[in-house]
């Protein structure tokens, strides 16, 4: 018989990761964005980005100005378009048509990547996705379904990537649900802040309980040839990035300022506390730590590109060769625990 061909050996078949804390602003986006971007255009990797976020904010960040208006709005009108969104995913569902066979997905070159672009509307459909996992979790189709749609979504695109990423609202609601219960691995982007590192407890403790009632209602459907094939296996921890608030220069050298030092010196304390369950002992979950790029982040959202490419000059020079050596230590610390968690049992 012949060997495989390398290419087969190779089969894609993603990995799927969210990007989650429940306190806002903590950097999640900008590092969903710009870590897929190190991914595809430094180690060739396929990546999806979902932005299930009804912020849009990754959309907005990686779309030219244009696209992301036509995206949402008919050319000369003020209505709404037609979604080419998360949206067109999620509403054929809220219609009792099934699941779309078609996603919506579009290249993003600056990034090297394709995504699936959020939709404010997504926000309307919390409260579908909230009524649905009552009837989830005692086994009816429709909950089962509605509530496995971004699984759901994963299956269809799976075979086309490397990588699928989520980017995420900074809430523990419907949407973030059905999404935790969807993907392979987590990442948790923090400030260094204590009301972040709650965002541990909550996120370990509901995942728990979400995994246990999924598990009941699917083993309580009636009709379990009407919802997509679930073999999922439990949720696992890939770290945590710790996002560095402004260094102050102190005898000519910048120091973390000691408050913070205090807090993130225990850090790796509350993670092993909170976390342990969805991880090896033998694994160090901190994947690194983002140094505060100044006006390099604004500039990358302006000219849509990622940090670690910004076309611009001057001061920009000496902060993208930064973001350049951050991106590269993370995305190297990232596939050593992906491959450590894909190798467990
Ligand atoms: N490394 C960085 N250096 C400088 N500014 C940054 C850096 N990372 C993120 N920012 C800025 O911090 C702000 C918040 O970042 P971002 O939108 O990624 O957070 P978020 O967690 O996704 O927020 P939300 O919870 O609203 O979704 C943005 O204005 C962004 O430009
Ligand atoms: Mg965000």
């Amino acid at each position: 018989m012949a060997k495989p061909s390398q290419r087969q050996k190779n089969a894609l078949e993603a990995k799927t990761v969210c990007f989650f804390n429940n306190k806002g602003g903590v950097g999640k986006t900008t590092l969903v964005a710009n870590l897929a971007a190190e991914l595809s255009l430094n180690h060739n990797m396929k990546v999806l980005i979902i932005d299930a976020d009804p912020q849009c904010n990754l959309s907005q960040y990686v779309l030219p100005d244009e696209d992301f208006i036509s995206a949402y709005y008919n050319e000369g009108s003020k209505k709404l378009a037609e979604p080419e969104t998360i949206f067109s995913v999620i509403r054929p569902l809220s219609l009792g048509k099934g699941y779309n066979p078609n996603l919506p997905i579009r290249h993003i070159k600056e990034f090297g990547i394709d995504v699936i672009i959020g939709d404010p509307r997504l926000a309307l459909h919390e409260d579908l996705l909230a009524q649905d996992w009552r009837e989830a979790k005692a086994g009816g189709i429709r909950g089962l379904r509605t509530t496995l749609v971004f699984h759901n979504v994963i299956l269809q695109a799976r075979k086309s990537y490397d990588y699928i990423f989520f980017d995420m609202g900074p809430s523990l609601g419907a949407i973030n649900r059905a999404i935790l219960l969807a993907v392979d691995y987590f990442v948790v982007p923090m400030a260094i802040d204590i009301f972040s590192s709650w965002a541990l407890k909550n996120i370990g403790e509901a995942v728990k309980l979400w995994e246990k009632d999924l598990a009941y209602g699917l083993s309580n459907s009636e009709f379990p040839s009407e919802v997509p094939s679930f073999s999922k296996k439990n949720l696992k921890f890939v770290g945590y990035v710790t996002q560095q608030h402004k260094e102050r220069s102190r005898d000519g050298n910048a120091r973390i300022v000691e408050a913070y030092e205090e807090i993130s010196k225990k850090l790796p304390a509350v993670v092993k506390q909170q976390l342990n369950t969805f991880y090896p002992s033998s694994m160090n979950p901190h994947l690194g730590e983002i140094k505060h790029l100044a006006s390099l982040a604004p500039k990358s959202q302006t000219l849509h590109q990622p940090m670690i490419s910004v076309k611009a000059k001057g001061s920009f020079t000496v902060s993208r060769k930064q973001a350049r050596e951050i991106y590269q230590a993370l995305a190297a610390r990232f596939f050593e625990n992906i491959d450590l968690l894909a190798a467990q049992k």
